[in-house]
């Protein structure tokens, strides 16, 4: 697969997999049938999307994760084997992303044994979209999970699911270290 994005009515292949970096890691909400730990490299996680749905609202918005290009950086994630209709699972998977994000495919390895290198769907935040912020100073960021709250729940509870899960499967990664510590107590 050699395109950015899947028109709705692109034919899909029968084996279908989706690399999971955020809130997909410790709540998929799709049937899978393989779940292996993976990384895209080139592409850093950060907190500069805004959520005006999941995790704010559009008078207090939230923050939540997303991948923006960095030379030399690793993202380490999951990568789900996607079971049955691939094309209900994107339906899902589209609605839950709506807020900012666009499908792209991009080699992911997963991690070995046996080691692999697959094309994977991946929601990233669209740099041209509002919600998408930029480099923000980490103050900012703790402080805005600390306060807001949006239809999925607190943002702070996205922060800490996250660094849980990220601890479970053994990924460091220094921008969510650097934010546990600018929280406040
Ligand atoms: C992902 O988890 O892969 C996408 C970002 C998110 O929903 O947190």
């Amino acid at each position: 697969m050699d395109y950015q994005t899947i028109p709705k009515n692109h034919r899909l292949p029968g084996e279908f997999w989706v690399f999971a970096y955020g809130s997909l890691i410790w709540n998929p909400g799709f049937k899978y049938t393989q779940r292996k730990k993976a990384c895209l490299r080139n592409w850093a996680r950060r907190f500069w999307q805004a959520s005006t749905d999941h995790r704010g609202n559009p008078e207090a918005p939230g923050r939540v994760l997303t991948l923006v290009p960095h030379e030399g950086a690793t993202c380490e994630g999951i990568a789900y084997q996607i079971h049955g209709n691939i094309e209900a699972t994107l339906s899902y998977l589209d609605h839950r992303e709506r807020g900012g994000y666009q499908r792209q495919v991009l080699p992911v390895e997963i991690t070995g044994p046996p080691g692999e290198t697959r094309d994977m769907l991946v929601y990233i935040g669209d740099s041209q979209h509002p919600l998408f912020t930029g480099p923000t100073p980490i103050g900012d960021i703790s402080r805005i999970l600390t306060r807001s709250h949006g239809e999925s729940g607190s943002n702070l509870d996205y922060y800490r699911e996250l660094a849980t899960a990220l601890h479970r499967e053994n990924i460091s990664d220094p921008h969510i270290t650097h934010i546990a510590r600018n929280l406040p107590a």
